[in-house]
């Protein structure tokens, strides 16, 4: 009896966390209303940034993305021609955002064989954004001038800047909030969370630690939350809060449109 006490009492933390985290990195569910088809600029703005009726997330699924650019941003062609660039990455906590400067080829290694074991604390993970605090990013200038982003605006805001990342499989940036815009996947899966109310979370934690500890034991207010697959193309509203979760090692370009 105390011998299978004892296997028990260490089985059980060990099964725990690592089924909830490869659960994780399963989760296929959406709740975010789906659109199929890119729809004109009026049906945007009825369906999904209505003040009289509603403003929420939308996912518009397997936008197709220009060939030139997607054959430009395949891994190994941005290995092999950009490699020993250097990037700006940032610490992926919620509020003090510490720099840092990496070349590519580190970068992209390190993140396509993170280690097994979850990262805890979000202030000691390395995350490109796509910041540019070289002016050595001509490379990703030209590379983006391919890209074709949503034509859709947000009220006043109608300014689009893109922006580059890319992140290996349980990275993400915990619950932060800023202006509207979209985020396209290129490769790799990618789940978020949204709310229009403030989630509970710690804001030095990992999306993967909250996602294991917080997402079901703690009262939260109501979250919309669905798994982008490449091409899969979502909008986040004005200010809400959101968390970002990559379920492989991922490849992604954002939109943030401004005043
Ligand atoms: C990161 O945050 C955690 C929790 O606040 C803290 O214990 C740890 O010392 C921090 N690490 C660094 C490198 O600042
Ligand atoms: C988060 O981490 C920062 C820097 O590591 C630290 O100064 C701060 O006190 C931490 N905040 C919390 C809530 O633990």
């Amino acid at each position: 009896m105390m011998y299978l006490n004892v296997i028990f009492l260490i089985i059980l933390p060990i099964v725990f966390t690592t089924n909830n985290a490869e659960d994780i990195y399963s989760l296929e569910t959406c709740n975010i209303p789906e659109e199929y088809t890119l729809i004109s600029q009026h049906e945007f703005q009825q369906r999904y940034n209505n003040p009289k009726q509603s403003i929420t997330p939308v996912v518009f699924r397997q936008v197709p993305i220009n060939k030139q650019f997607l054959h430009l941003t395949q891994i190994d062609s941005i290995l092999n021609r950009y490699g020993n660039k250097y990037i700006t990455v940032t610490t992926a906590n919620t509020y003090s955002y510490k720099k840092q400067q990496v070349k590519l080829n580190d970068y992209i290694h390190s993140q396509q064989n993170p280690s097994s074991k979850i990262k805890r604390w979000g202030n000691e993970t390395l995350y490109w954004f796509g910041d540019d605090l070289l002016d050595d990013q001509y490379w990703l200038t030209q590379i983006l001038r391919y890209y074709k982003s949503p034509s859709y605006t947000v009220d006043d805001f109608v300014h689009p800047s893109v922006t580059f990342g890319m992140g290996g499989r349980g990275t993400g940036v915990p619950f932060h909030f800023h202006g509207p815009g979209f985020q396209q996947m290129i490769s790799g899966r990618k789940r978020w969370y949204l709310s229009v109310e403030k989630p509970a979370f710690d804001p030095n934690e990992t999306t993967i630690q909250w996602a294991i500890d917080q997402r079901w034991k703690t009262k939260q207010p109501f979250l919309y939350e669905c798994t982008l697959n490449p091409g899969d193309l979502i909008f986040f509203p004005n200010l809400w809060w959101h968390a970002t979760l990559n379920l492989d090692f991922a490849i992604f370009l954002s939109t943030f449109l401004s005043l």
